[in-house]
């Protein structure tokens, strides 16, 4: 059995990769699917969140990286996927969490949601939080490889 897992990752954090690699124990298949969140500005581009997701997840065998513009069901419909995983870290983020998995089952009844829950040290990890430590020149080497410590490194060289 498929499943997706869906994000913006900006950037991809060790907490998003724990989340990878526990769900590719649980499937046979994992795709990890770099999406456009609407409601976000993304910091970094569309190209450097797939190259910094590309390499985080290089080392599963049974995890494909690729992306989607549209609606998520649409990606699922098209490409036989049942399951989305998303993680949830506390109760804060349970609320959207829930609006988007009853949205998606709505529009797509045979579409699951399974919510994992991030590991106690990932649990505070936000790509927004990494993105403000980065940006005042604070090391984030904790939460993020390095391939995305490189891709900030490119950012802030002037
Ligand atoms: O990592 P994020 O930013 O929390 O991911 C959110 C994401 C990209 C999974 C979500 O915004 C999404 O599914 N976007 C695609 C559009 C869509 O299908 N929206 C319907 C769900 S409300």
């Amino acid at each position: 059995m498929k499943a997706v897992y869906p994000g913006s990752f900006d950037p991809i954090t060790y907490g998003h990769i724990d989340l990878v690699e526990r769900s590719s124990r649980i499937f046979d298949e994992v795709i990890v699917l770099v999406m456009e969140n609407v409601n976000k500005r993304h910091f970094f581009n569309h190209e450097e969140r797939m190259r910094m997701v590309r390499h985080a997840v290089s080392e599963f065998s049974n995890v494909s990286i690729t992306t989607h513009s549209g609606l998520l069901v649409d990606f699922a419909r098209a490409n036989n996927v049942k399951v989305v995983i998303r993680g949830l870290r506390a109760v804060s983020d349970f609320e959207l969490e829930l609006q988007m998995a009853h949205a998606n089952k709505s529009m797509l009844p045979e579409l699951e949601t399974l919510f994992l829950m991030t590991e106690t040290n990932n649990s505070f990890i936000s790509s927004s939080m990494v993105r403000e430590i980065a940006t005042f020149g604070g090391d984030i080497s904790k939460w993020v490889p390095s391939c995305v410590r490189e891709e900030f490194r490119k950012k802030f060289v002037r």
